[in-house]
């Protein structure tokens, strides 16, 4: 392997490179190399001035996580990065890709900053639970501010070089050649300048303070439950309350306090499992194949999100819909999402314009027969799909794929429907489809492995975080939603109201409880599902109809105003409602039942078992590749707090005896409904966990 940092020189100015593919993370050979590059330069007495520079695609994207939990082995960022601002000889950062992490706290920490126009620099540690731990609290509020340099450690998202520009944070931006222009820039630079005896963003003390204050406000809310905000908070205060080495001894302690806490674990865990969702032996087989236009058919909720999330990602998109009406609906419904942006001032006419240059709309199914991929996205019923699925297989080239965005219903089934079933696969997008990241892309028995691995680059060209399922009713997903759903209405029936279920979910870490998710995507999807598997579902198993007493009244959640929660005047939080309560009496009472009382943990560990033993039985049934890929699917596509790790990490720190015990003693009360599955029995058993079974 070659050097991962090397020493060069031109002219007067050395060059320190990394080089650690694939992003120049910081590893113990880097942070020595580097420690040692610099030394040299000092010392070499031709050497005029340094210029640090990532080899490849990227400055430095950070730290190198899998080194976390490891012992940390000298010598620490924080030093290096000390060492390098006391250089006595300028010390140049010259930026491309994403500088992030410990990469952006070395430019922090080097005398001037270069970029090329392109590059992003940020401090993304809060979505690993952790806070910059080497010296980017104290350095990056000294030069901006503490309102931008809250705003970054917030939201983790990088920023571009040109808005760094803007704030001072780079002192040159370059279109090409990085590199000679920042020996150049080097060669004319005569002074040090340590970022450490900055104070320009210290000057408004009020102002300071006043983001402080906001930044609590956010921290309490938004970010509630998470532990990094708050020790970055903390640390952002000791700039304007302590000298820059006791402020950074005091960020190095909050630093490690949140690398030992089970969040940053369960967040890392998330990192990790969100990249290795996206590795799927068909992708390793086959190439994708190529994917310049798409075709969507249906223009409804789905539809439209799909077809907005295609565009945004430069994609061409032909819409089609059954008239001329629903086409004009479909349009407008694209419409109206680049017109709430434009009106929030979040895009210009321009760029609307364009996009929407990119859209086509037909009602003729041969305006598809040029589509490279085509994605079905009309009522949830088989013989619609079936229908549409007959014409597109008239129409569509034989080298395109076909893709069903059904919630429910057997690939199988809707793909006999052409001549070519093993070209049809489901890609399953979440509502809002042009937000949410979630893509379950369900691969039935015998679909060609290029068609599958074209699913892939989809979600990778529109962003989202791919997850392949099995072809199994509700896929990885909706399948276990469809039990834990089931649990909660066992308590509700038993005793929790609605709202104390709720409360207990939110207080856990979700952005909303069950019931106002329900509530959110209507209650007739669920009461329509449940019509259509009342002849077939099993007569022993549990059947709890409060919600159906919901909807015989009309009440189908927000669009209504009126669901498990009440919502007057269009309001988007609901609030308790004592007719549901007296709903709920009337049907416990039918049944015979003295409602008991539910405490917050009764109801999570409940919740919680409920979820874990369905996910058990998804990966029996290889529905779910590994248990990383159920915590991938319920962090991305069911707001399970992420500093949770998802429902299989959560689970494995909880114990899986301790919820194994919880299932056989929920069984003896109702033994239909919880049977413990063999998996976790095996893996009791076996004292394994479902982290072994990732890595196995
Ligand atoms: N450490 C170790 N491995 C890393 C890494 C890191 N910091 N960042 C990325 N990788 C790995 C990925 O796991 C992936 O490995 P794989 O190919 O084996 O799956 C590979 O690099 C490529 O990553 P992506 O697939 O994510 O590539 P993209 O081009 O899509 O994204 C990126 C590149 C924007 C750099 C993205 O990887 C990223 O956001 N990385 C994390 C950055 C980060 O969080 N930095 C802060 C680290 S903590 C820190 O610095 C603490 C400090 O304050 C002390
Ligand atoms: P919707 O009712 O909002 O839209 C369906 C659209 O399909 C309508 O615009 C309708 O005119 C059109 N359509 C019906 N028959 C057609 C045909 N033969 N040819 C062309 N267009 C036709 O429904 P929604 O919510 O968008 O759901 C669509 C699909 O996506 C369903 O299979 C649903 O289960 C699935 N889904 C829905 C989610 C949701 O949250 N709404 C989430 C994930 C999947």
């Amino acid at each position: 392997m070659s050097d991962p940092v090397t020493l060069s020189k031109s002219g007067t100015i050395a060059i320190v490179e990394i080089n650690n593919p694939p992003v120049n993370a910081l590893g113990q050979a880097v942070r020595e190399g580097l420690s040692d590059a610099v030394r040299q330069a000092e010392a070499d007495p031709e050497v005029t001035a340094i210029v640090i520079i990532g080899a490849g695609r990227t400055f430095p994207a950070g730290a190198d996580i899998k080194e976390f939990g490891r012992p940390m082995r000298e010598p620490h960022l924080p030093e290096v990065i000390d060492r390098i601002e006391s250089s006595t000889k300028p010390v140049v950062a010259a930026l491309h890709g994403t500088a992030l992490g410990g990469g952006f706290e070395i430019a922090l920490g080097s005398h001037y900053r270069i970029a090329l126009s392109d590059a992003r620099v940020g401090l993304p540690e809060v979505h690993l639970g952790l806070i910059p731990g080497a010296g980017g609290t104290q350095r990056l509020p000294r030069l901006c501010g503490a309102e931008m340099a809250l705003d970054i450690m917030f939201k983790g998202t990088p920023i571009s070089a040109k808005v760094a520009h803007a704030a001072g944070l780079i002192d040159h931006l370059v279109e090409a050649d990085l590199l000679g222009a920042a020996i150049a820039y080097a060669g004319e630079l005569t002074e040090v300048r340590r970022t450490r005896e900055e104070t320009r963003g210290l000057a408004d003390e009020a102002a300071f303070r006043t983001a402080l204050g906001a930044a609590e406000q956010t921290a309490n809310t938004r970010m509630r439950g998470q532990m990094a905000p708050l020790q970055i908070i903390a640390c952002v205060k000791a700039t304007l309350e302590q000298p820059f080495a006791e402020g950074r001894l005091y960020e190095r302690n909050c630093f490690f306090e949140c690398l030992a806490s089970k969040q940053s674990k369960g967040m890392i865990h998330a990192f990790f499992a969100e990249r290795a969702s996206a590795k799927v032996p068909e992708a390793g087989r086959a190439k994708p194949r190529p994917l310049n236009s798409l075709g969507v058919v249906g223009g409804g909720t789905m539809g439209a999100g799909i077809t907005v999330a295609a565009l945004n990602s430069g994609l061409p998109v032909t819409m089609i819909e059954r008239d001329d009406d629903s086409l004009k609906r479909g349009r407008a419904n694209v419409e109206e999402v680049y017109d709430r942006l434009l009106a929030k001032g979040r895009i210009t006419a321009d760029h609307r314009a364009s996009v929407m240059g990119l859209y086509t709309g037909s009602t003729d199914y041969s305006d598809l027969s040029d589509a490279d991929m085509v994605i079905e996205a009309v009522f949830e019923r088989l013989d619609v799909k079936r229908g549409v699925f007959a014409q597109l297989d008239k129409v569509m080239k034989p080298s395109a794929v076909l893709a069903s965005n059904t919630s429910y219903i057997d690939i199988d089934h809707i793909s006999s429907a052409t001549n070519r079933p093993d070209q049809v696969l489901g890609l399953h997008f979440f509502s809002p489809a042009n937000i949410m990241k979630l893509l379950e892309i369900v691969v039935p028995k015998g679909v060609a492995d290029d068609v599958v691995a074209t699913g892939f680059a989809l979600a990778k060209r529109l962003g989202k975080v791919p997850v392949r399922a099995g072809n199994s009713t509700g896929f990885i997903g909706n399948r276990i939603l469809g039990k834990y759903g089931m649990c909660a209405a066992h308590m509700m029936e038993d005793g929790a109201t609605p709202y104390e279920i709720d409360a207990a979910i939110y207080a856990f870490g979700y952005p909303m409880g069950i019931h106002a998710m329900y509530d959110l995507a209507g209650l007739d999807i669920g009461w329509d599902n449940r019509k259509a598997a009342a002849t077939t579902r099993n007569p022993d198993e549990r059947d709890v109809q409060i919600a159906d007493r919901i909807c015989e009244r009309g009440w189908f959640g927000q669009k209504t105003g009126h669901g498990f929660y009440l919502y007057p005047d269009g309001a988007r939080i609901g609030t308790a409602d004592p007719e549901v309560l007296a709903i709920i009496e009337a049907e416990r009472a039918l049944k015979g039942i003295t409602p008991r009382a539910f405490s917050v943990e009764d109801i999570m560990e409940r919740y919680m078992a409920s979820m874990v033993n369905e996910a058990c039985e998804v990966l029996r049934e290889a529905v779910a590749l590994k248990p990383s890929d159920i915590d991938v699917t319920f962090v991305y596509g069911y707001g399970f707090p992420r500093f949770r790790g998802g429902p299989m990490k959560y689970a494995d720190g909880y114990g899986l005896d301790k919820m194994l015990d919880n299932i056989r003693a929920y069984e003896t009360q109702d033994p239909v409904f919880w049977k413990p599955s063999p998996l976790l029995v095996e893996l009791v058993a076996a004292g394994k966990t479902f982290d072994d079974l990732n890595k196995g």
